[in-house]
């Protein structure tokens, strides 16, 4: 509704926030008569219940009440749509059973589908599930978020897919697509195409360079200080834009999140004792935020003091136990320290939590090499390389364990899969140079 147009204030009287009408009347001032583009709602028909009774009551669906922070009712301002459909097959709770407590979900399921089923072509139910897909890192997820982000013409739904399409920014048809949607009408959708292109501002583009440089001077600040951040590893901080971040950042910095994004900033442009001073305050500000210990270990590392990282990794999986980044991180620290098996273990974990996590699964491979666990490095690999299909770097990875077996055929056709992945790739190429003058080649790793 808001995207039509409908506002705080057609509902609720400014001053007081009381709601200006009471009940369904608030409701029927639109959907009574054909508003457009309002849909016109048949108050004895469309809800299915007693006429005036509480299954009647167009907030009881479409505004269902949560307690938040265990003391504060709200209603949900989305103005969703109930679907037990949703709830079978995603766990969404709906409103009917917010009421029907007593009743399983395939109970409601079965009147809903009776009730609503032919009302429900509605875009709502295919959007719920590509979102949840996209969420649970599903790639197929994909062409329906691509075709969402061209096609919507919500503004907000195209900025959600813009942020869900972050995850697959570098596929190349993902990247034009986010490069089209940063130059959107709307502010909100440019503002989610440059966070979701921010990962790529490393790859030497010029297309992307030109798209994330022209949101610097965007009329809207937010957009500004979002591709000024984008780009925060390189921007000049007198520029306006420039400006407009250190502002931002500096406002924000009596924060343990402003610390801890002050701490990023330097990181990335290379002051680590500035970045480290920023970390450490935000650990001590908020003593339960994980991605604090995590880039305080990150900073830690490249000063070279691993068994510090090591301890703040594993207070951050202690405090995310579900994420499989940090676990994956904690992982690479204990290699640094030769704490191997450990790390084996972490990485495992980082697997288990995230089957779809190739870097976790490509190290593995390398922590069982390490350990002497031939097979399981080997399938490991193929795994992170069945995920990954476009890095050289992991069938190379396959080749150099295969040689120093003596198996030198599949060392060969993994070093040739490297080369059909990016042709010359240099170590593969080497690889196969040696293996053909048939001397016993140089250990890797
Ligand atoms: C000021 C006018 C106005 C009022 C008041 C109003 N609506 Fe709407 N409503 C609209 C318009 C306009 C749309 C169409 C939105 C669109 O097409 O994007 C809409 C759409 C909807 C939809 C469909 C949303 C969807 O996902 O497609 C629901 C459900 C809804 N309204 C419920 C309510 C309820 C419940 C109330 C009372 C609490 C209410 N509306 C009050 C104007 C109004
Ligand atoms: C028992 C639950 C229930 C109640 C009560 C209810 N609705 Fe709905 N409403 C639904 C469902 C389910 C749909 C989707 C299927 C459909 O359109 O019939 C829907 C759809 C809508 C839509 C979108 C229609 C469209 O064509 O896009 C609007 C608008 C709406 N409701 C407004 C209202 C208003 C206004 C009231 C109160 C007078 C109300 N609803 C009461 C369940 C309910
Ligand atoms: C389509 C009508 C509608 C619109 C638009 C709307 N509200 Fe509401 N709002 C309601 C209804 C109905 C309630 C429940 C009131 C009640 O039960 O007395 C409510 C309740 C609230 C409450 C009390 C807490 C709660 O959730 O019960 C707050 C705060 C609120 N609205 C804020 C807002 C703000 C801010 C906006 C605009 C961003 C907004 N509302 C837009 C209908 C609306
Ligand atoms: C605010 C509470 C409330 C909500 C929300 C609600 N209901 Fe009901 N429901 C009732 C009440 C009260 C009755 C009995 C009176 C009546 O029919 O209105 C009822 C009756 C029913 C019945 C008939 C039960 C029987 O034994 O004959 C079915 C089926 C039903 N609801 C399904 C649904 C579905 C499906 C939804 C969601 C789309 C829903 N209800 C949402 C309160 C609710």
């Amino acid at each position: 509704m808001r995207a039509a147009g409908v506002r705080c204030i057609d509902c609720h009287e400014p001053h007081s926030a009381r709601t200006r009408v009471a009940g369904n009347n608030l409701c029927m001032t639109c959907h009574a008569l054909p508003v457009p583009p309002a849909p016109k709602i048949d108050p004895a028909t469309h809800s299915h219940h007693q006429v005036g009774g509480p299954g009647d009551s167009c907030i009881a669906c479409h505004m269902p009440q949560t307690v938040y922070m265990q003391r504060h009712a709200r209603h949900d301002h989305g103005f969703t749509i109930p679907d037990p459909m949703l709830t079978k097959e995603l766990n969404i709770p709906n409103a009917c059973n917010r009421c029907h407590v007593d009743q399983a979900s395939d109970w409601t399921l079965k009147a809903f589908e009776k009730w609503f089923g032919p009302h429900m072509a509605r875009p709502e139910r295919r959007r719920a599930k590509v979102i949840a897909q996209a969420r649970a890192r599903d790639q197929q997820a994909m062409p329906e978020l691509l075709q969402l982000l061209n096609g919507e013409t919500n503004a907000f739904w195209r900025a959600v897919s813009a942020g869900l399409l972050k995850r697959w920014a570098n596929e190349p048809n993902v990247m034009g697509a986010l490069l089209a949607s940063a130059g959107d009408p709307d502010p909100l959708v440019r503002s989610m195409s440059v966070r979701a292109l921010e990962p790529l501002t490393a790859l030497p583009n010029q297309s992307l360079g030109a798209a994330l440089g022209n949101r610097l001077s965007d009329a809207i600040r937010l957009v500004r200080i979002d591709a000024a951040w984008a780009l925060h590893a390189t921007v000049d901080t007198n520029s306006a834009a420039g400006l407009d971040l250190l502002n931002y950042l500096r406002h924000n910095a009596d924060q343990p999140a402003g610390s801890l994004q002050l701490g990023v900033f330097h990181l990335d442009r290379g002051d680590i004792l500035s970045a480290t001073r920023y970390f450490e305050r935000a650990v001590a500000w908020d003593t339960n935020s994980a991605p604090s210990y995590h880039a305080l270990a990150v900073a830690l590392s490249l000063q070279g003091r691993n068994d510090e990282a090591v301890q703040e990794l594993q207070i951050a999986c202690r405090l995310a136990p579900r994420d499989a980044e940090f676990k994956f991180k904690l992982g690479l620290a204990l290699n640094e320290v030769g704490k191997l098996d450990q790390a084996r273990a972490a990485l495992e974990e980082a697997v288990k939590l995230d089957p779809q996590f190739a870097q976790a699964w490509y190290n593995l491979g390398l922590a069982y090499n390490a350990l002497g666990k031939t097979e399981p490095a080997l399938e490991s690999l193929l795994r992170a390389e069945a995920i990954d299909a476009r890095s050289p770097q992991i069938p190379y990875a396959r080749a150099t364990i295969l040689v120093q077996f003596g198996r030198v055929e599949e060392a060969r056709s993994a070093a040739g899969r490297a080369l059909e992945i990016q042709p010359g790739y240099p170590p593969a190429a080497e690889l196969l140079q040696t293996l053909s003058r048939g001397r016993a080649p140089q250990k890797d790793r």
